[in-house]
């Protein structure tokens, strides 16, 4: 396998990059990965944040059936990607099932893995780095979490129930950072097709696992609604302006 040439980190790690969702909720009748934002895919910019982060040795990005515009971004970016390998498979119907795809093309000599939501496109390179080396550390399970800020109801039909004390809540953000064989083994303990599952990390929480956190950063959020790509394209417009100052968070 070829090898990165300045890893920060003692244990190789992987990324799996999950792309092969339909992405409905942004309209746009493409897959979400395929989406362009300040002239780029998506994709790309996912990419670009795991490739600056420095952190993996294989990057495995999962992607939807026949998508040949897509399967061209990941070659051209491997071609690239000085020692880092880049791949693609083809993702399942479920987002559990694209991860497990990935995982199946994992190196076995990588110890730790990251997933990340692509669609998480604009996360910086620090996030993938607290996470892998939070795990390279000994944590079994990693996840990236903000404070909540908004008050949040349990809701039964259109009755509130009951509101969780906000402190003890977190939002939580992807790359998602495991013990590589650990993960292998919570994802077989359920179905492909279950859509319940959310997170990864709510699979090992499941087999018992502590499931430890660092920081997350606001410019990891999730690009699922028209809204969301006119910060995207807000941000990169701000960040790539002559002289700017990086963005607070
Ligand atoms: O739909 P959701 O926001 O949960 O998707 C999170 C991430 O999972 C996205 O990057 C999406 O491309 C990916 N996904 C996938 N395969 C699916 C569904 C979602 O790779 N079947």
């Amino acid at each position: 396998m070829p090898q990165q040439t300045s890893s920060p980190l003692p244990a190789a790690t992987a990324v799996v990059l999950v792309a092969a969702g339909s992405g409905q909720r942004l309209g746009r009748g493409i897959p979400k990965a395929r989406v362009l934002c300040a002239g780029r895919t998506l994709l790309e910019h996912a990419l670009d944040g795991i490739l600056a982060a420095r952190v993996a040795v294989s990057v495995v990005v999962v992607l939807p059936a026949d998508d040949a515009v897509l399967t061209a971004v990941v070659d051209r970016l491997a071609a690239g990607a000085g020692g880092t390998r880049v791949s693609s498979v083809v993702g399942g119907g479920t987002r559990t099932a694209s991860v497990r795809a990935g995982l199946a093309a994992v190196p076995e000599s990588a110890a730790v893995v990251l997933v990340h939501d692509a669609a998480r496109a604009l996360t910086p390179p620090g996030v993938f780095r607290r996470v892998a080396a939070a795990v390279a550390a000994g944590a079994e399970a990693v996840v990236p979490v903000l404070p909540v800020v908004d008050t949040v109801k349990i809701v039964t039909g259109t009755v509130v129930t009951s509101t969780p004390d906000r402190t003890t809540l977190r939002a939580v953000q992807t790359p998602q950072g495991f013990a590589t064989a650990s993960l292998r083994a919570a994802h077989l303990a359920v179905p492909a097709t279950s859509d319940a599952v959310t997170d990864d990390a709510m699979l090992m929480e499941a087999r018992g696992a502590d499931v430890h956190v660092v920081d997350g950063d606001a410019l990891a959020f999730k690009v699922t609604a028209p809204l969301d790509l006119l910060v995207a394209e807000a941000v990169l417009a701000q960040r790539d302006a002559p002289g700017s100052a990086p963005l607070p968070t």
